[in-house]
């Protein structure tokens, strides 16, 4: 009796297989719980394989572990991620995280050699080396998407380079401007969208494996050597910061809360363009949806749901900031949590902008209604005002003035300004022509436009081809990239 209590307490203390080693009991299972991070880590798990693989190959090189050791721990990682990848795999919330699993399976398919892996290293490291790769794998998916998203929008652009449509201030008609014009400006937020995520991608692109725990190793490991096997650009320097920095969730977090915010505003534009209210814009079939109760309905949900998205997003940048404000150095438990929210808030940027650019694909501007609002609210009284500086040589002061009693004459009788008569015109400031009527439409407002970054046509059609070109040319590129 007595010694079956004994065999008891012995299974007991290897409960946790992995670092057991001085505990007596399991865990409670709400500690197992709160503990565990399986359920999305194991999103890191081709990294976390292809990290083991280069660790393992560069002890054998060292010759720190045994060369026939190095390839048992290579072959039963190509079959572990074989596993994973066909779904397999069993994972274990027991185990933790994805570091263990990986390592549990390994010691099942090969044995004792599958110990010698985690020699001069520890998952402080190694989290920090995953989720730097996954990072850095993201960041390249978000990069194609918004090359995608930016080719949609020039090439709409170019279509409707010449369509005429109100431009907004304080979402009062101001200029006319084109909706090419329009569509080039989120170009140009998505291109420096593109810029942060590739300057997160070059500061997070150094290798912290090999900091160990905290302190570096005793091992004569070579921390080059797997820091080019993993395409980083250097290991990093210091092994305290290596296993304690979280800057790069933090600040890919913070460019993609900045894209994200940039899709939302052109969701919200979607969703009051398409509005019958305003009815600027159509979407088709595919990209709205109706109403259980009112037959009549076409909702824009996908642009709706675009703006929600990003509430995610800057969730997961606010938590980050927040998990992050009170950490001394070196790792804590607190760090686990980078994981959850950037890989939720990066997979709903994704979709955005995939559905962002399926919305530019579909759309269709009505281009008759766009005409006629961007002509309503004297939206052209810039030009005018313009017309009598250049003309009269007035001062712009005093156009203005003389702008704003002909724009309230025109009021008064309920006309646009280029149906007020000339006499009418003429009694607040007779010096005024019948050439003035030349700037009056909005088609000549935006074709005068030709300063440089102005909504003039054919700007607009330069631009769109210019961006057309780059995005062609890096296409090429990436292309041809080993
Ligand atoms: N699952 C852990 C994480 O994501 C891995 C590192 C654990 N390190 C430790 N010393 N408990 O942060």
């Amino acid at each position: 009796m007595a010694k079956t209590r004994k065999n008891k307490t012995k299974k007991k203390r290897v409960a946790n297989k992995m670092w057991g080693g001085r505990f007596a009991s399991e865990p409670a299972a709400i500690m197992e719980k709160i503990n565990t991070s399986i359920d999305f880590d194991r999103h890191l798990y081709r990294q976390d394989i292809a990290a083991s693989k280069a660790h393992a190959a560069m002890l054998a090189k060292q010759r720190i572990i045994g060369a026939d050791d190095a390839r048992k721990i290579a072959h039963g990682l190509d079959t572990i991620l074989s596993e994973i990848g066909s779904g397999k795999f069993k994972f274990k919330r027991s185990l933790e995280d994805i570091h263990m699993n990986v390592e549990s399976r390994l010691g099942e398919l090969i044995g004792s050699a599958s110990g010698r892996l985690h020699t001069a290293r520890s998952r402080n490291d190694q989290v920090a080396t995953d989720f730097r790769l996954w990072m850095r794998d993201r960041i390249g998916e978000l990069d194609a998407l918004l090359a995608g998203y930016q080719q949609a929008l020039a090439e709409k652009a170019l279509q409707h380079a010449g369509t005429v449509m109100p431009g907004f201030t304080h979402l009062q008609s101001a200029q006319p401007v084109t909706f090419g014009h329009h569509l080039l400006a989120y170009v140009e937020m998505a291109a420096r969208d593109r810029g942060r995520f590739a300057d997160a991608r070059r500061r997070l692109n150094d290798s912290p494996l090999g900091a160990a725990a905290l302190a570096g190793t005793s091992f004569p490991i070579d921390r080059h050597m797997t820091s080019g096997a993993l395409a980083f650009e250097q290991p990093m320097r210091n092994s305290l910061d290596a296993v304690s920095a979280r800057d790069f969730v933090m600040e890919t977090l913070a460019a993609a809360a900045i894209a994200s915010v940039h899709l939302s505003r052109f969701a919200e534009e979607i969703v009051i363009w398409t509005s019958p209210l305003v009815g600027l814009v159509k979407l088709s079939d595919k990209f709205t949806t109706g109403s259980s109760i009112m037959p009549q309905k076409r909702n824009p949900d996908a642009a709706e749901l675009v703006r929600a998205k990003t509430g995610r997003v800057i969730g997961a940048l606010d938590a980050m900031l927040v998990v992050m404000k009170g950490l001394p150095l070196a790792y804590q438990k607190d760090m686990q949590e980078d994981k959850e929210g950037t890989i939720g808030a990066l997979e709903a940027l994704a979709l955005s902008i995939d559905a962002m650019t399926g919305m530019v694909r579909d759309m269709e501007p009505d281009t008759a209604r766009m005409k006629q609002a961007a002509g309503m609210g004297y939206a052209t009284a810039t030009d005018l005002a313009d017309w009598l500086v250049r003309t009269l040589k007035m001062p712009f002061r005093e156009a203005h003035h003389v702008t704003g009693r002909i724009v309230a004459k025109a009021a008064e009788t309920d006309l646009p300004l280029h149906k007020l008569p000339l006499a009418e015109m003429k009694k607040i400031e007779p010096r005024i022509t019948p050439a003035v009527f030349g700037v009056l439409s909005v088609e000549r407002s935006v074709k005068s436009r030709t300063s440089f970054g102005g909504t003039a046509p054919k700007n607009v059609r330069s631009q769109a081809q210019k961006w057309l070109k780059t995005l062609a040319k890096e296409q090429g590129e990436q292309r041809n990239r080993p």
